[in-house]
């Protein structure tokens, strides 16, 4: 009892998707508005703002300090949990498939198999439709009992001052971090436009995916998979003074990549059957055989 108590608090996200579900609130689709005549149905963020996905922001915020992802990196990026083919991480990713609406949300593979689609149907090299495929891999971290702050959620830079461009930005003020004179200015332990690379970003499934991938694919798809939750940057603009020349060349890699994740949601699953040979070559193309976790 006690337990599912601390889970609830830990959690207070109905499932995952209730945060994705709240940056499509965030970030509607601007074909969606064009093709809507009463823009009114797209009520601005602040008014649908769920006091779940506020607590879920807020123990995001006082959480992820630069302490905590140094731990998590150094516990996960060892990545001696377990070995998987492909096929049996797609069935263990979709042990995350939420009970409590089992009939209108589809699961996680689903989602991964219409972003990897929308971007097979538009012609994009057939390793971002791996990426599209794989891009949310990383929330097996919830199964290997991770709390949801941990896994999904905007990231950011740690270690440097918190923009107050994130949502929910006010919560930052209860994150020890802030009270340290290392990490509190606007550049912290960081250079100017030392690069990506050299930065630390919250603890999450893109963090986490990318160095499970990143002896398979192109540098544009690493940028897709490790900053596809980099919001602050993407659309805020939050951190370039952090970012070399090259991060904002591969930027637009990312950008390119983002309405995919965001926007191909439909409630028809794709026909795996028919599909399913492709991506079979797709995966034996790119990856080994077996992938360490
Ligand atoms: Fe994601
Ligand atoms: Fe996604």
């Amino acid at each position: 009892m006690k337990e599912v108590t601390k889970l609830s608090q830990e959690n207070p996200l109905s499932s995952l998707d209730e945060w994705e579900d709240d940056l499509l609130a965030r970030y509607p689709d601007p074909n969606a508005i064009a093709q809507e005549k009463d823009v009114s149905d797209f009520r601005d963020y602040e008014s649908t703002e769920k006091a779940s996905v506020k607590e879920f922001y807020r123990l995001q915020h006082i959480n992820q300090t630069f302490d905590f992802v140094a731990q998590k990196r150094a516990e996960y990026l060892r990545f001696d949990k377990m070995e998987m083919s492909v096929w049996e991480a797609f069935d263990f990713l979709n042990k995350l498939v939420d009970d409590s609406d089992p009939d209108t949300d589809l699961d996680q593979f689903q989602h991964l198999l219409q972003t990897s689609e929308a971007i097979r149907e538009q012609g994009h090299p057939d390793w971002m439709v791996l990426v599209g495929l794989f891009h949310d891999m990383g929330k097996v971290l919830c199964l290997f009992g991770e709390p949801q702050w941990a896994v999904v959620g905007d990231s950011y830079p740690v270690g440097c001052a918190f923009s107050d461009k994130i949502v929910f930005s006010d919560f930052f003020a209860e994150n020890p971090d802030v009270k340290n004179p290392l990490y509190n200015t606007k550049y912290g332990i960081y250079e100017p436009n030392c690069g990506l690379d050299k930065v630390t970003m919250t603890w999450g499934h893109d963090e986490y995916v990318y160095h499970l991938l990143k002896d398979y694919l192109p540098e544009q798809g690493l940028y897709m998979l490790r900053y596809h939750s980099f919001y602050p940057q993407h659309r805020e603009n939050a951190y370039a003074h952090l970012m070399s020349n090259h991060d904002k060349e591969l930027f637009k890699s990312v950008s390119q990549f983002n309405p995919f994740d965001l926007y191909s949601k439909s409630p028809v699953p794709p026909d795996w059957g028919k599909l399913r040979p492709y991506y079979e070559d797709l995966i034996a193309k790119y990856l080994p055989a077996k992938l360490r976790f």
